[in-house]
């Protein structure tokens, strides 16, 4: 049983009373949804948390627009090889401040304009607050664009590439615990005028049999009383709205992963879900509810079969410092060297992001996984045409 954390604010009015009238216990999926999601209440849902260097936690894009110019590159490469002269979309699900599709859509219109010229950007966003401002940031974009919710997504016969970027992290994950011999789900119950996060009803059926099958956890009880992790349930559905949105075309997913082995290996006792705001990172996701960002790594393992079950085809992955230095970014820092030295400041900046971006110990070790899918040969296996640029040998 976890408690609140010493000192927090009172419990908030409102989800005191969806708890009560929930008699008083949820799964903890649940409650990540209502506090991440939560039109009036929820860190992304009110719009409240703010994604940059001086908001709440930085992303790869709210570092500048180097990390989309060398992803552009990418991009284009899928798009071309889709039939000429057909309406092509880039789809960004997820897109926060709306700076990586601002930012994709000028390296597209200065780099590709006859590319660019047929795509439209096509966002997906759940949550009103976030919308409001992509749609300013997003005023002056080069490219048409529109949002879309998803279950129009699931639907829309489009032909291009889908973006998700820091978005799979964010679907609601169910927590598990070791209790008493058996694998439990974690509910977050009411106790008093609090919170705490307690082993609820043991898995069974397809949930169970999924991870025997997976052989993501050993299923013999080999983790001690009170050992938890994550399931990933939210992803299936997801990926196969995704690729229900495609004819033909790429899904890139960019995000914190482990395989399973490190996942759920046995000094992993609490899991990988953090909390975040302020940049500050707290492993409470209880703590001030609907004020914080809650976020868990993906399992590869877990990823790759939801995206099979979903209709997409696998095509490889690495990790972002690689995939960066396939794309380029090694030049990139080495021409910041040629710029003239009155613009120092300016400079320093630029190589600080660059390192930062591909540090093992951070952005670096960002997983890119890349995935196909082609509703018209369905079954017809990839070809060196559209094996991913950011696969190839690192450009020095
Ligand atoms: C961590 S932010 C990432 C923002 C942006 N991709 C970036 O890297 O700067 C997560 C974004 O995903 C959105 N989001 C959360 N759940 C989502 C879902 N199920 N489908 C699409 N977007 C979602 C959030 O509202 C937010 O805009």
């Amino acid at each position: 049983m976890q408690t609140p954390h010493p000192g927090s604010p009172p419990l908030p009015e409102w989800l005191g009373q969806r708890l009560r009238a929930a008699g008083g216990s949820v799964p903890f999926r649940d409650y990540m949804e209502w506090v991440l999601h939560d039109p009036d209440h929820g860190a992304y849902g009110s719009g409240r948390l703010a994604i940059g260097p001086r908001g709440d936690f930085a992303t790869a894009p709210s570092l500048g627009a180097e990390f989309a110019q060398l992803l552009a590159p990418q991009v284009a490469q899928w798009l071309a090889l889709l039939p000429a002269e057909s309406p092509l979309a880039l789809v960004e699900t997820g897109p926060g401040e709306g700076q990586l599709a601002q930012q994709l859509a000028e390296a597209l219109h200065t780099g590709w304009p006859e590319l660019a010229g047929r795509t439209e950007l096509v966002l997906v966003e759940p949550n009103a607050g976030m919308a409001r401002r992509q749609r300013q940031r997003l005023l002056g974009c080069p490219l048409p664009v529109r949002w879309i919710d998803f279950d129009a997504l699931a639907r829309a016969p489009l032909r291009g590439v889908v973006l998700a970027h820091e978005v799979l992290d964010a679907l609601a994950i169910e927590r598990i615990e070791r209790r008493e011999d058996r694998w439990c789900r974690q509910h977050v119950v009411l106790r008093g005028e609090g919170l705490s996060l307690e082993a609820a009803e043991p898995l069974a059926g397809p949930v169970l049999d999924q991870l025997g099958s997976l052989g993501l956890l050993p299923l013999d009880g080999s983790r001690p009383e009170g050992w938890c992790s994550e399931l990933h349930p939210g992803l299936e559905p997801w990926l196969a709205a995704c690729a229900g949105a495609l004819v033909a075309g790429w899904l890139l997913v960019i995000d914190y992963a482990h395989e399973a082995r490190r996942y759920y290996a046995p000094q992993r006792s609490a899991g990988t879900l953090m909390a975040y705001r302020r940049q500050q990172a707290c492993d409470d996701p209880l703590r001030e509810p609907g004020q914080w960002d809650l976020t868990a790594h993906l399992c590869l393992e877990s990823l790759e079969a939801a995206a099979r079950a979903g209709g997409w085809q696998p095509l490889g992955g690495c990790r972002q410092g690689e995939a960066l230095l396939a794309l380029g970014l090694a030049s990139r820092l080495h021409a910041l060297q040629q710029e003239p030295a009155c613009r120092l400041a300016e400079l320093l900046q630029r190589r600080e992001s660059l390192l930062r971006l591909v540090d093992p110990a951070g952005l670096g070790d960002f997983r890119w996984l890349a995935f196909r899918r082609d509703r018209s040969v369905e079954g017809r296996p990839s070809t060196s045409g559209d094996r991913p640029l950011f696969l190839s040998a690192p450009s020095l």
